[in-house]
């Protein structure tokens, strides 16, 4: 404990038994009331001098001279037998705040074991730094040590970890200024995407987790089930019997919350989900996750025109509200981790997208000299390299394709009067590739019927989603924007296992 502290607390004390005097005195006095007051004001200004502050709202505001109480987490540690510096974060910031202790002050052992990645609070005067890279410090006057963190075990003690190490201690890499920026800006997207809607009119629905259906029809589902799968109840023709089973039906986790969206659209008009979503595709690609969160709107009376303008629009907000918003984050980003982030941010929302149907681009990419590792063709889907190339060597700029075959699209979108194509979009971003997903969808009933016959859906699994073409039917559209995505564009991390605190993947689900 520091010197001084035995001074301050002595005075705190004689500051309370004074006023508590005065406040007895007064009492026979009859004037009581005004002096209680002042001993109230006197105690609450103590506590906030004792209180916690956050380095954000430290840094932002700095009451130079003022006492102040920092708690946070040992970046790092220097000094000599006189002096030691601590450089302090707290979370709240990328930026750190400077502590410095004379080191006579305080005992031996106690800053022997602050080290990296220890946990401390500090009491101290906040003052002007003559040092450099930083404002102001903190003279530390009392210091508590929360928790150790033995440098000879601790995995964060250097710097330049790759990024594979830091997903093997992913309950630690949150204290690294990367990972740290990151999940502020992840945190920052999640509320800026519920502002958007919020303020135009959008209803968030919570759609279910749990459903019986397979949205997308690609049948890449998670099992839901209680039964014990070592003794699975069969029917007489082999197959499962799943009355037995929790929900009496066969039910997964669900790859979309867009045909329950489509439900909330068709009364509210616009609504929004967004929420964790499960695809069990064994793809082990940087773009994709066995778990992500998707951002799904849908909205009735809205074309596939209608639907583009909005895709664009928030996107552009996004990015835009980061850029105004994760500064200091971004900043550190673009200088470590991309340092062509900024700009890339920049020209995303100053050129409007292009808009092209799916023809026109397999036309482009046919007549394109270059080579491919997967084929080219109308019918076939697109792969990562040909949206690439649209989007970062054709036309430098995002791309929106429309009109896709409708063998590669999924059952519920509106067909064209060509009978081949549909009002599919897909919005294409540089250094992503696909980033949205969506469609006008098909609200004619017998339309609609059929194409779950042609697919050989399960009709009866889609009772519900076909009544509502049967009553009341109504124009509508929407995209699945993929959360992870988005924050993988905004960030500039490469990898979307990086941007999810814990990330799900095949044959990984650890912490
Ligand atoms: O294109 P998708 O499959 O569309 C749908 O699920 C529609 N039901 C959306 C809608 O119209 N409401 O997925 C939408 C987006 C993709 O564009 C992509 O950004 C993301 O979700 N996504 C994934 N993100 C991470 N990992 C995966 N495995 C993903 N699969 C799709
Ligand atoms: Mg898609």
């Amino acid at each position: 404990m520091h010197k001084n502290n035995a001074i301050l607390a002595a005075n705190c004390i004689s500051f309370i038994v004074e006023n508590q005097c005065d406040y007895q005195k007064d009492q026979k006095n009859g004037t009581f009331r005004l002096t209680f007051y002042y001993f109230c004001i006197d105690i609450f200004l103590l506590v906030i001098i004792m209180k916690r502050i956050k380095i954000k709202e430290l840094l932002s505001a700095p009451a130079i001279g003022s006492d102040v109480t920092v708690k946070g987490w040992v970046r790092t540690k220097r000094g000599n037998k006189n002096i030691t510096f601590i450089s302090l974060n707290d979370g709240s910031t990328i930026n750190n705040v400077q502590i410095v202790i004379d080191v006579p002050d305080f005992e031996e052992n106690l800053l022997k074991d602050i080290s990296t990645g220890a946990c401390i609070a500090v009491k101290g005067k906040l003052v002007e730094s003559h040092g450099q890279g930083q404002n102001i410090e903190i003279k530390a006057n009392e210091i508590n040590l929360y928790g150790k963190a033995d440098a000879e075990t601790y995995p964060l003690q250097k710097k330049g970890h790759s990024m594979e190490f830091m997903r093997e201690i992913a309950h630690l890499r949150f204290r690294t200024n990367t990972f740290g920026a990151v999940f502020r800006i992840r945190h920052a997207m999640a509320y800026a995407i519920h502002k958007y809607f919020n303020d135009k009119g959008f209803f968030y629905l919570h759609t279910p987790i749990i459903t019986g259906s397979d949205c997308e029809g690609a049948g890449e589902m998670f099992h839901v089930t209680t039964m014990d799968l070592n003794n699975i109840p069969k029917n007489e023709d082999k197959s499962v019997d799943f009355r037995t089973d929790f929900f009496g039906k066969e039910t997964n986790l669900t790859v979309s919350g867009q045909l329950e969206g489509e439900l909330g659209a068709l009364s509210l008009g616009d609504i929004y989900t967004f929420g964790p979503t499960f695809r069990a595709e064994n793809s082990n690609t940087p773009r994709h996750l066995a778990e992500f969160w998707m951002i799904e709107p849908e909205m009735a009376f809205y074309d596939l025109d209608d639907n583009m303008d909005l895709a664009e629009d928030f996107l552009k907000y996004l990015i835009r509200y980061a850029l105004e918003n994760c500064k200091d984050d971004l900043e550190f980003l673009n200088n470590m981790i991309d340092k062509d982030l900024l700009g890339r941010l920049n020209s995303v929302i100053n050129n409007s997208f292009v808009r092209i149907t799916y023809t026109e681009a397999i036309q482009i990419l046919t007549s394109a000299e270059k080579k491919w590792e997967y084929p080219v063709g109308w019918g076939r889907d697109l792969q990562a390299e040909h949206e690439r190339f649209l989007v970062e060597e054709h036309f430098k700029r995002p791309v929106i394709l429309t009109d896709y075959p409708k063998e590669i699209k999924a059952f519920y979108m509106k067909q064209n009067d060509d009978g081949k194509t549909v009002r599919a979009m897909d919005v294409l971003f540089p250094g992503i590739g696909e980033i949205i997903g969506g469609s006008q969808r098909e609200e004619i009933y017998e339309s609609l019927l059929n194409r779950i016959k042609e697919m050989k859906l399960k009709e009866k699994d889609f009772w519900w989603y076909l009544e509502t073409r049967k009553y009341g039917t109504a124009p509508h559209s929407g995209f699945g924007l993929g959360f992870e995505r988005m924050i993988q564009f905004v960030t500039g991390m490469s990898n979307i296992r990086d941007v999810i605190p814990f990330p799900r993947t095949p044959k990984n689900a650890e912490f």
